[in-house]
């Protein structure tokens, strides 16, 4: 807000633009001299003067106001703020104002994606932690944000699955836990394939039948994908995430034949060892395989339905796809494909890579059973909480639930605090730890204001904040300064989360933002009885638990009352 306002009124006095005087501005080291400087280095060449003696100028046309005094130094000019001015200021507007980016843009983002009848992989579960922190991040920027579950619901290992489910399957084995008879199923399947061929000729025969959309093959069909959505469903609620469409690669089956015909009236189809191809040598990539040799499409061919469906249909101006960076490949060859056939908006169609989760230094695999293994993880977490809370604050009333979103929240935020390219190595230990740099830190955080809005409620017949009362001359101390001048870097945060597509830039500013107030809370008494002084504290307490909460919610996290 500050450079802003600075950026604004220095643009009436010189040839710069605000923008461009905003980059320019400073933050100097040393705080005596001024809170921000303004070096007049850029402005030199174009007035044909000193800098120095550019500053001096500045400093007289440009006189100190009720925020700030200004003064130049040497190249400088510089701007001191009167603190107490600009946090009654700060505190009128109600913190900090997020600029919206997005401008109603509408984005879609294809995100979490798993496979049908196949347990839900790590990368199914970053992918849908980071998509829900963009959905969130870019709906707050302003663009019109709609998410997509693209799920695997297509293939010929639906063949398999039904040749395997009929010969070895049944209700008894699936009661249990259906994914996890079904990936048995899916194993044992390749296992005794290897001996008898001709499994493979009877799945390749279901997968025929499936496709012409013969009724029994549909049946079995439809049976693994509503169970597969009960077990997936059970993670998102947990998780606190939810889909404005489930629309999985079958649904672009009667979509795939317009897009092979356009590409072959294009001419960019070519033949290659019986498959139809797309030829990528020019960017040296490998081609892109649009159907097989056997007739039947595949992923990509699918893919640029979806996308093409995606700009149409669905009027999507940019399309995201939040998956492992082990698809990178995949995604270069689709939307060069995309490009090649004329479509200008490829360049608005984005993989959001991220890097590989790791527990406790190995890679979770799909021969360990992931399914069991998340929910055991979201458990485990959770009861991990609740020894924690049972030590801590024995009498919390709801403490199972208290313990279930510290839990999974900790594993949120444990995974989001990475730059989502970085390989994420993942100890239960830490990620659920009141202390540090974790989730339920700043829960804590976010819990320690609640309850300091409330002990001020209770002593003061009910009013939270007397802001008429506040006098922020009692907030003029480093420890609120540095807490209000945090809280102020929030849009900017907001901002480079949603153009970098990178959670963590939140996920690090929380903790950040929740050490400083910390700090203020531990040198500054705020209950103190004076109400002028009170006030004006715990106005910094009420704009520091909005901007918490905010950012927890930006992040898939909840904030907690108590804990
Ligand atoms: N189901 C795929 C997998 O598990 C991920 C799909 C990602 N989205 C897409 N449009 N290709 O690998």
């Amino acid at each position: 807000m500050l450079k802003e306002m600075i950026a604004a009124s220095l643009a009436e006095h010189c040839s710069l633009s605000s923008q461009q005087i905003a980059e320019l501005l400073e933050f100097p080291p040393n705080e005596q001299l001024g809170d921000v400087a303004f070096p007049c280095f850029a402005l030199s060449k174009l007035m044909k003067q000193s800098p120095a003696q550019i500053a001096g100028q500045l400093a007289t046309s440009l006189p100190s106001n009720s925020l700030w005094t200004t003064s130049a130094a040497g190249p400088y000019l510089n701007f001191k703020f009167n603190r107490a001015a600009v946090i009654g200021q700060f505190v009128k507007n109600g913190g900090a104002q997020i600029p919206e980016i997005g401008k109603g843009k509408r984005v879609i983002i294809d995100m979490s994606s798993p496979n049908i009848a196949k347990p839900f992989g790590i990368g199914h579960l970053r992918s849908t932690m980071i998509g829900n922190a963009l959905y969130n991040l870019l709906g707050k920027a302003g663009y019109e944000t709609v998410n997509v579950n693209h799920l695997g619901d297509w293939g010929t290992q639906f063949g398999k699955m039904i040749t395997a489910y009929l010969h070895w399957g049944g209700p008894a084995d699936k009661a249990e836990d259906p994914i996890k008879a079904y990936l048995e199923l899916y194993v044992r399947f390749h296992e005794e394939a290897k001996l008898r061929p001709e499994l493979e000729t009877e799945a390749r025969e279901w997968f025929v039948k499936l496709e012409t959309g013969d009724p029994e093959a549909r049946r079995y069909w439809s049976m693994f994908i509503e169970d597969s959505l009960a077990a997936f469903n059970k993670l998102y609620d947990r998780l606190g995430v939810a889909f404005d469409h489930y629309l999985g690669e079958s649904f672009y089956n009667d979509k795939m034949d317009a897009v092979v015909d356009q590409l072959s009236q294009l001419g960019l189809l070519e033949e290659s060892d019986g498959a139809l191809v797309v030829r990528l040598d020019e960017e040296g990539l490998p081609p892109c395989i649009i159907k097989k040799s056997d007739g039947s499409s595949i992923y990509a061919t699918r893919d640029l339905a979806t996308a093409i469906y995606r700009h149409d249909q669905m009027q999507g101006e940019e399309l995201l796809y939040v998956v492992g960076a082990e698809q990178s490949l995949h995604f270069r060859q689709l939307f060069l494909v995309l490009n090649r056939m004329g479509f200008d908006w490829a360049k608005s169609c984005k993989h959001i890579p991220f890097g590989l989760m790791l527990m406790d230094g190995q890679k979770m695999s799909t021969r360990r059973g992931k399914v069991v293994f998340l929910e055991d993880v979201l458990d485990e977490a959770a009861s991990h909480a609740l020894r924690i809370i049972e030590e801590k604050n024995p009498t919390l009333s709801g403490k199972n639930e208290v313990a279930e979103a510290v839990g999974v929240g900790a594993v949120i935020f444990g995974d989001l605090l990475h730059s989502r390219l970085h390989e994420v190595n993942f100890s239960l230990e830490d990620v659920v730890n009141f202390e540090g740099e974790t989730g339920p830190y700043v829960q804590y955080t976010y819990a320690r204001t609640q309850s300091l809005l409330r002990k001020a409620a209770s002593g003061n017949s009910g009013e939270q904040v007397q802001s008429e009362a506040a006098d922020y001359l009692h907030t003029e101390g480093d420890y609120s300064w540095q807490l209000v001048k945090s809280l102020m870097r929030y849009p900017d945060v907001l901002v480079q989360a949603a153009q970098r597509y990178e959670p963590s830039v939140v996920a690090r500013y929380l903790i950040e933002l929740a050490q400083t107030f910390n700090r203020f809370y531990h040198h500054e008494k705020i209950i103190t009885g004076n109400t002028a002084e009170q006030s004006a504290k715990l106005a910094l307490v009420r704009l520091t638990a909005e901007c918490v909460e905010d950012g927890l919610h930006m992040l898939g996290v909840k904030a907690l009352k108590e804990m």
